[in-house]
């Protein structure tokens, strides 16, 4: 049986590396071709535990500091501190973790919260997740040089490296050997049998399946529950401009795709969504940034000052966040900024 798993891998993986590409484009005439090197190399960013993937280079704590404040700290705060938008990156992590590999905070009852650093094992991750998914506005824009100085700031801000650090591909082992949760990871189960994880081949869950005076069975579905139907905005607005989407706005439940189709005429949604812009604001509720129609209260009138705001960013009005300069063209900010001045639609 293992061996048969172990040989169909073989010959897929074999198949997908391309060597046997010209087999894969006789087997299924006119579908598609044989992803080049080239493409390949594109998807496969991966950085693994044992630092397969990780490209050469290094980046200082300075530098990381620099680009988090640009680039991280609107959302994150000026520490990694902040839960306005996600649970806090940094904090919760003892110089005594350092040393044991695990965070005593996870045990303690009383310490409110989890961050990032505080549970997460492998330095590897963090990188891969940087590289891959940050800033949110802009995934896979930093370079390697900034993946790497970003996460040495962050490592700073936890107490793992001084401030003089500068991370690199030669020394993120060592790094690794001083990250606090690294001793917290259990690989003591395992979703199938066999014996990647040694001896520990059956799942750490103990359920048995029940045989008399069972509970009735569960009905399985899918919907949002009402309690969490406004709680991160209206998700219509927040959807990234990939195509045609689904969801469900927080007002009427029943027909999404009316709802956001009727509420783009009135406001103008196409254009904020294809800015990017409706991933900090809402038209009509507060999320990173102002509501826009609380905007347009403020500012009734003022589409010049609001093109200048658009274009080149602003601090101090809401709020302690900065609202970052936005790529956005000439006309495009104009657009908006005269929405906005003659009332966001209302
Ligand atoms: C516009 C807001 C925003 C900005 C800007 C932003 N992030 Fe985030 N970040 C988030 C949100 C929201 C999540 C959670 C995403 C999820 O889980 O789907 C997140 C998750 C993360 C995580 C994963 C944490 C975990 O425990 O899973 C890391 C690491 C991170 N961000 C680093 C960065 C860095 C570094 C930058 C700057 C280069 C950055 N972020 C910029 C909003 C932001
Ligand atoms: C990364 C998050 C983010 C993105 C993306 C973003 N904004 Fe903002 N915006 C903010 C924050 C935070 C503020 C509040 C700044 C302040 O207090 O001065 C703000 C404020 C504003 C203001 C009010 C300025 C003032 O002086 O009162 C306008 C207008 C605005 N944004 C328009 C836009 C438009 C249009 C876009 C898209 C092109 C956009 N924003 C994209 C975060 C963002």
């Amino acid at each position: 049986m293992f061996k048969l798993r172990n040989a169909f891998l073989a010959t897929t993986l074999f198949a997908l590396l391309g060597s046997a590409g010209a087999q894969v484009d006789a087997k299924y005439p006119g579908v598609g071709r044989t992803a080049t090197q080239k493409e390949v190399a594109a998807w496969d960013i991966d950085v693994r535990p044992d630092f397969k993937g990780l490209p050469a280079g290094s980046g200082s704590v300075a530098l990381g500091q620099d680009i988090w404040e640009a680039k991280c700290a609107l959302c994150h705060g000026i520490f990694g501190e902040s839960g306005e938008v996600f649970s806090p990156l940094v904090g919760g992590v003892a110089p005594q973790d350092i040393t044991n590999g695990r965070v005593a905070n996870l045990r303690n009852a009383d310490f409110p919260w989890r961050t990032t650093f505080m549970k997460v094992a492998t330095v590897s991750t963090i990188w891969d997740y940087i590289n891959r998914a940050t800033p949110w506005t802009a995934p896979k824009s930093l370079t390697t040089e900034e993946v790497y100085a970003v996460l040495a700031f962050l490592l700073h801000l936890n107490g793992i490296v001084p401030d003089s650090f500068t991370l690199s591909d030669a020394n993120i082992r060592e790094v690794q050997s001083r990250m606090p949760n690294r001793n917290g990871m259990t690989t003591r189960h395992a979703l199938w049998s066999g014996s990647e994880f040694g001896s520990y081949n059956k799942p750490d869950t103990h359920n048995v399946a029940c045989m008399k005076k069972c509970a009735p069975e569960a009905k399985l579905a899918s919907f949002l529950p009402e309690f969490a139907r406004n709680a991160h905005g209206n998700l219509v607005e927040q959807n990234r401009v990939v195509g045609v989407q689904h969801g469900a706005t927080p007002a009427s439940p029943p027909t999404p795709e009316a709802d956001a189709s009727s509420s783009a005429d009135k406001t103008g949604l196409g254009l904020l969504q294809k800015n990017g812009c409706t991933v900090c604001h809402g038209v009509s509720n507060k999320i990173v940034g102002p509501a826009f129609t609380d905007v347009a209260k403020m500012h009734a009138g003022k589409a010049e000052y609001l093109a200048g705001k658009i274009k080149f960013g602003g601090s101090g009005i809401w709020g302690p966040i900065p609202m970052p300069a936005q790529t956005v063209s000439e006309v495009d900010a104009r657009t908006i900024a005269a929405w906005l001045a003659s009332g966001a639609g209302n």
